[in-house]
């Protein structure tokens, strides 16, 4: 006879709390990298998220000109400001706020990320998911979604969720065919409210708040921290005061790393291909 676990057992705990470190990358985007910094290397399959918000142009203006990527997937959410992407197959997009865009890079694309405005709010995350070995040299593929196309789900209390990617109630984000079956969830709560969600349980998952605050299991978490969760089939975030934060959660892969800049592959000899075919043209 199987003896079924109470919910509680497994609930999602804390395991670390930490706030993001500034940086800056492109050509001189100010940045605070909360996952790819040294108390949060990585947490597999989540290679980097990067928070970009500022309402000062010198802190953004400059973009991301063109530079490449092989091996891995890079996701941008927009929350204020309009950027405008072009890559080298042709591919070329507005990013405008509440918009995603999920970029499986593969085996190699050529890219830039350039603000289209010149004043406001800039503000947004990239999110860095790592590929299976046998994806990491697939054809590169887009999935651009628009603020429209993005399901909103009411939580009692006045609370919503933006379902980018995985499924709250009978509702499913627009994102699909994505190897680590991820799970992401921009959520606002009012103050108050609560908000709880069933994860698969061998999933690697965080919570970033962006917004107010928001707590877990007794834990504090102000705006600009990250939390790390345990293993468990379910989560549970309140908002005392009220907070607004993304839940991210992906199958982790368990392969060999490899990292050079734009280039995650499993093996070095890997890397070297990677800066090989960049830089003789076979992006
Ligand atoms: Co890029």
């Amino acid at each position: 006879m199987t003896v079924l676990k109470s919910d509680a057992s497994n609930l999602r705990r804390v395991v670390a709390v930490m706030a993001g470190q500034p940086t800056s990358d492109g050509a001189g985007v100010k940045l605070t990298r909360v996952i790819g910094q040294q108390r949060l290397p990585d947490l597999d399959p989540f290679l980097m998220l990067d928070e970009f918000r500022s309402d000062d142009a010198k802190d953004y203006i400059a973009g991301f000109p063109d530079h490449p990527h092989r091996g891995f997937e890079t996701v941008t959410y927009m929350l204020a400001g309009r950027m405008r992407h072009e890559d080298n197959k042709g591919n070329k997009g507005l990013l405008r706020p509440g918009s995603v865009q999920w970029m499986t890079a593969g085996r190699g694309i050529v890219h830039s990320e350039l603000p289209e405005q010149e004043d406001g709010l800039m503000w947004g995350f990239q999110l860095w998911v790592n590929l299976p070995a046998r994806d990491k040299l697939c054809e590169p593929r887009y999935q651009e979604i628009a603020p429209e196309e993005i399901p909103e789900v009411a939580v009692d209390g006045g609370g919503k969720v933006r379902v980018i990617a995985g499924s709250v109630g009978g509702t499913t984000g627009p994102i699909s065919g994505v190897a680590t079956d991820p799970t992401y969830l921009d959520v606002a709560l009012p103050a108050g409210t609560a908000f709880a969600h069933k994860l698969p349980a061998q999933h690697n998952a965080f919570v970033y708040v962006f917004e107010g605050s928001a707590e877990i299991g007794g834990d504090t978490l102000a705006r600009g921290r990250v939390a790390v969760l345990s293993q468990g089939d379910r989560i549970e975030v309140s908002a005392p005061k009220g907070g607004r934060f993304i839940l991210v959660a992906g199958r982790p892969l368990g392969e060999p790393v490899a990292k050079y800049g734009p280039f995650v592959m499993n093996t070095v000899d890997e890397l070297r291909q990677a800066v090989a075919d960049f830089q003789s043209g076979k992006f």
